[in-house]
């Protein structure tokens, strides 16, 4: 076995359970957790993800671990420590919310921080979330949040579904849907896709609502496309919200409602996403829409699926369903 990243991870057991017992016990915790419980977090929840809290003052984390022995070139290695000039280890994380990053084991490997007592702004200095840093134990590239909990309910659902965030997977989880992971806010890697693809052959992409998670869900459907083998449907949440949001604004009920039936193809999707910014009063955009959704068309397989699309189109741009079907087989002739 690898006994330095038994160590490593060790040290990061050992801090999630500080930043933990701070959060539910002391006094420096109770705004991390009121915060918490003001967002609908219970205390179940708290403690099935071991939430915690780091507080203000950058010593806490270095003095604890330092009593217990571990030495400085393996707590320098933990990306738990910014480095001083004089060398002395100062706390990365401090005064913010801590969640712990789990492997596939189940084990804490990094964290990630969220700011409360200000709303993060846009400038750099101050990022909601803050992440470990890439460690010899910690490859963002190969970790999806969550995974390990949900791996038996993404069997049993033959389903993962994919969100942006932490808290989306914490209240979903919350609502009874437990087969959820986060790809932590970046573009899908090819690595996270094959550890969907070894549990299930069915996706569900549920960001958020808003245009990031648009344009990030658009990103997803293309890189997941390129596996054919997966099913893909998108979940679209109205008024830019994320599924937390939706979750406390309409309730658990609607949301497993909305992942039961309101769900897009990817092909719905994709028209809808197109649409965006089109005027379609204008002729040449109207042609120019018409011929994206058409190429669009070109990659689904199930000539019956194709044939509702093609009615849809024909309806909504009063354009016979022939000329759609011979401009259909023309772009089909072009591309083979
Ligand atoms: P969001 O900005 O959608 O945050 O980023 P959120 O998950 O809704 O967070 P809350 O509800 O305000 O607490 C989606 C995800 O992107 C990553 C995090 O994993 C976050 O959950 N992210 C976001 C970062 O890593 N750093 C950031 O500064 C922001
Ligand atoms: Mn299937
Ligand atoms: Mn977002
Ligand atoms: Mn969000
Ligand atoms: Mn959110």
């Amino acid at each position: 076995t690898d006994s330095k990243k038994e160590k490593l991870i060790k040290v990061h057991v050992d801090t999630a359970e500080l930043f933990h017992h701070v959060l539910l016990n002391t006094k420096v915790g109770e705004e991390a957790l009121q915060y918490l419980l003001d967002r609908g977090l219970t205390r179940e929840l708290i403690e099935t993800f071991n939430i915690g809290f780091a507080p203000a003052e950058r010593t806490m984390l270095y003095q604890y671990l330092s009593g217990k022995e571990y030495d400085q070139t393996l707590l320098s290695e933990t990306g738990l420590f910014v480095e001083r000039d004089n060398g002395e280890l100062l706390d990365r994380f401090y005064n913010r919310i801590m969640f712990p990053i789990r492997n596939q084991q189940g084990k804490t490997i990094a964290f990630s921080g969220r700011i409360f007592k200000v709303e993060p702004t846009d400038g750099k200095a101050a990022p909601k979330y803050l992440n470990s840093p890439e460690t010899y134990l910690f490859n963002k590239r190969n970790v999806l949040f969550n995974y390990d909990l949900a791996r038996a309910n993404i069997r049993r659902e033959k389903e993962v579904i994919l969100f942006e965030g932490f808290m989306d997977v914490i209240a979903s989880w919350d609502a009874g849907v437990k087969n959820g992971v986060a790809s932590m806010g970046t573009s899908l890697t090819n690595e996270q896709i094959h550890m969907l693809d070894r549990v299930t052959d069915h996706v569900l992409i549920a960001y958020d609502g808003d245009n990031a998670g648009i344009e990030a869900t658009k990103r997803a459907v293309d890189l997941l496309s390129e596996e054919t083998h997966f099913d893909l449907d998108v979940l679209s949440l109205n008024e830019g919200l994320d599924p937390d949001e939706f979750i406390h604004k309409y309730g658990a009920a609607s949301y497993k409602e909305m992942l039961a039936h309101g769900r897009d193809t990817v092909f719905a999707f994709k028209m809808r996403y197109y649409r965006k910014g089109i005027n379609l009063q204008n002729e040449s955009e109207r042609l120019a829409y018409i011929e994206v959704i058409l190429n669009e068309l070109l990659t689904i397989t199930s000539a019956v699926e194709r044939e509702v699309y093609l009615k849809q189109l024909s309806v909504e741009f009063d354009i016979s369903l022939d000329s759609l079907n011979t401009q259909y087989h023309q772009l089909y002739e072009q591309k083979r």
